[in-house]
């Protein structure tokens, strides 16, 4: 049974680059279409156009600067307490990585556990990490895809919420890939953000089932 909550989910962004993903997020809040506020958007990055972008809409931009961590041994541990200080202040209840290019730890994870969520360019589990438009078509695959999962201590592993499926073409590049690929990460991530907001994800091990979500059982063949 899903809870209706009368105030909005509070959302933080993590972002590193040129954050199209927290924008299609932003105009997804703007449309009505997902119920939550974003309290923050934090870079490890400076100048990340991802800030930029928050400011334009009025949100609060925060710059958390991963050089006083640098060189201890536990500096990635450090980086994300100082990251966990700016979350709890703003009472932070589910962080969204969107292009956020460090690896998160155990400090973040634990706190967030299935609070945070990623987009990987990729159907998980194939292809994690980087360069991964690229090792689809390399590999001879037929679809490509993209994957909204929450986030635990292996890189891209966690529970999976949502995938969508593209075509993989004959004259594709990398680029022409990742851009057909970018436009469904901009549908499914605000629509499992909603789903999140509406308390309809459950999850159980591996296995995220979503409350009155209803897959219809099609294949999806490709080349059709
Ligand atoms: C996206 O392809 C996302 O899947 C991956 O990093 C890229 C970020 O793009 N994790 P953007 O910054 O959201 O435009």
């Amino acid at each position: 049974m899903s809870i209706k909550r009368t105030d909005a989910l509070r959302v933080a962004v993590l972002a590193s680059g040129r954050g199209s993903n927290l924008q299609a997020v932003i105009d997804a809040i703007e449309a009505g279409t997902v119920q939550a506020n974003i309290v923050a958007v934090i870079s490890n990055k400076k100048d990340a156009p991802a800030l930029e972008r928050a400011k334009q809409h009025g949100l609060p931009a925060l710059f958390v600067d991963p050089k006083p961590y640098t060189g201890r041994p536990d500096s990635r541990e450090a980086y994300d307490r100082a990251l966990l200080d700016v979350l709890k202040q703003h009472d932070v209840e589910l962080i969204l990585l969107a292009g956020y290019m460090k690896i998160v730890t155990r400090v973040l994870v634990e706190t967030f556990m299935n609070r945070m969520m990623n987009i990987h360019p990729s159907l998980l589990p194939s292809f994690p990490g980087l360069e991964v438009q690229k090792k689809a078509i390399d590999w001879g695959c037929k679809l490509a895809g993209c994957t909204v999962h929450f986030v635990t201590e292996g890189v891209d592993e966690g529970p999976i919420i949502l995938q969508a499926a593209v075509p993989i073409l004959d004259d594709d590049t990398p680029n022409t890939l990742a851009a057909r690929i970018l436009e469904q990460e901009h549908k499914i991530y605000p629509r499992a953000i909603q789903l999140f907001a509406e308390g309809r994800l459950q999850v159980d091990g591996r296995r995220v089932f979503i409350e009155n979500g209803k897959p219809k059982g099609e294949a999806v063949i490709s080349p059709s």
